[in-house]
């Protein structure tokens, strides 16, 4: 017997078939039942005539629970009202486990508050919503691999055990590492790209970042993941162009293969559909006039809260990128404007309809003596960082890039209030369970 699962349906119309899965739903009516069964792929509408099974069979049916595993087996029929264009007419049953009706699943389609459902985040991630969210997050990331392996960039990753600090001291997490030694949790694998951009040319890395930060946000985990892209003999500029590529080709992917699950979260499509170059482009400065005409509290000098950002990208229907920063609020690696060196040449994409920074990025200090400088000043751990100044004394070049959190492109993408629903387990401040 030939085992499909429900996506490739379409391909096996009046054949019959097996589909391993899960019972979603079950809805009962006399003599014909309508199990729902799930597969990870899709949902399968079915229908089970009293007349056509084996009583036995029909009566297991009739009695099964929510999320017990079985597999189906019976004949595909086109059927344009069901979810999927398809319906299957149940020839047999094999149920592997049944859910126990003393212990039975705990998520109904009830409302449940989050915290529950966050408790439950191992069972949940199997319900319609979840499950489309995490599929535009898979297609996101292939997107941006995509995108980056087309266009010469070579993915070299980057260690999560570092010794020093990239962000900023505030926010590492530390970790004992045998005897006596401790190293951090990487907050960005950028200072790494910066060597391997050297020995390759354009690179990225890709994987988890952690942070420390005690921020209780809906744009805040402790642990994300980010791409980061680093460019030799590169500019402030070509960070901009080629950020907002990517941006525009990955809004693309998930809008033409992700279409059904854009569906499913009742995302507009036509906010994301104008997500086009150009992009508008202000600086700091412009921003910050534009914030204090809304009434933010914002002075030069200061760094955008989350009210800021929200403010900035309500104002357009695609991403802003705002550059030339004040250098005393940016890391210590920024190259500042040769024109106005209190400024850092970095940029930051606000992303539109509320979801705050997605990009941030820049020119890093190429000039040895001004990195030490600045390694000085941060009060930063000379020792640590000798193989990155090493960078700047055997063929230094202007250089830059930037990182993106797949995690706030997630949310925009698909609509979401907050960024716990972007990935699988997410970790924040008060949640590493389960
Ligand atoms: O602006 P950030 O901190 O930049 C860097 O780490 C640079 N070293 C990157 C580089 O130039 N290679 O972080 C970059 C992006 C942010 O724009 C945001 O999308 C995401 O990472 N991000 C977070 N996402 C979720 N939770 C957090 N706590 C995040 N912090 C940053
Ligand atoms: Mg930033």
């Amino acid at each position: 017997m030939t085992r499909i699962t429900i996506a490739d349906a379409g391909r096996h119309v009046g054949e019959t078939v097996q589909i391993p899965g899960w019972l979603y739903n079950l809805r009962r009516s006399g003599k014909i039942l309508f199990p729902q069964v799930r597969d990870g792929t899709g949902i399968m509408q079915c229908v089970a005539q009293k007349n056509a099974l084996p009583e036995e069979t029909f009566n297991a049916l009739r009695h099964l629970t929510q999320e017990s595993s079985l597999i189906v087996t019976g004949r595909i029929r086109e059927e344009q009202r069901a979810p999927g264009g398809y319906e299957m007419d149940v020839e047999g049953v094999e149920v592997l486990q049944r859910v126990a009706e003393e212990e039975p699943y705990p998520i109904t389609p009830k409302e449940h508050g989050i915290e529950f459902l966050m408790d439950q985040r191992h069972l949940w991630i199997r319900s319609r919503r979840q499950h489309a969210i995490l599929r535009v997050r898979h297609e996101v990331i292939r997107a941006i691999r995509d995108y980056l392996d087309s266009h010469g960039f070579t993915l070299v990753d980057t260690p999560i055990f570092t010794p020093a600090a990239c962000e900023g001291t505030t926010t590492l997490f530390e970790t004992k590492y045998f005897d006596d030694d401790l190293v951090y949790l990487t907050q960005s694998g950028q200072l790494y790209n910066e060597a391997t951009a050297m020995a390759f040319g354009k690179v990225y890395c890709f994987g988890p970042t952690f942070r420390a930060e005690r921020s209780k946000t809906r744009r805040h985990l402790t642990e994300f993941w980010m791409v980061e892209p680093e460019m030799a003999y590169a500019t402030l500029d070509d960070v901009k162009q080629v950020a907002e590529e990517l941006i525009v080709y990955v809004v693309g992917r998930v809008v033409e293969n992700r279409r059904q699950d854009l569906a499913t979260l009742e995302r507009d499509l036509s906010k994301l559909e104008s997500v086009q170059s150009p992009f508008p482009r202000i600086s700091y400065d412009e921003a910050v006039k534009f914030l204090q005409e809304k009434g933010s509290e914002i002075q030069w000098g200061g760094d955008f809260g989350g009210p800021d950002e929200t403010l900035l990208g309500e104002a357009h229907d695609r991403p802003l990128i705002v550059d030339r920063f004040p250098a005393a609020i940016k890391a210590f690696y920024f190259q500042p404007d040769p024109e106005r060196p209190e400024v850092a040449l970095g940029a930051d994409f606000i992303a539109p309809e509320g979801y705050g920074e997605i990009v941030g990025g820049g020119q890093r200090i190429h000039d040895p003596d001004l990195l030490l400088k600045r390694i000085e000043e941060h009060n930063l751990p000379r020792e640590a960082f000798n193989w990155y100044i090493d960078l700047r004394r055997y063929g230094s070049v202007p250089h830059a890039g930037f990182g993106m959190g797949v995690e706030r492109v997630v949310a925009w993408l698909c609509g979401l209030e907050h960024v716990r629903e972007t990935i699988a387990f997410p970790r924040m401040l008060y949640r590493t369970r389960p």
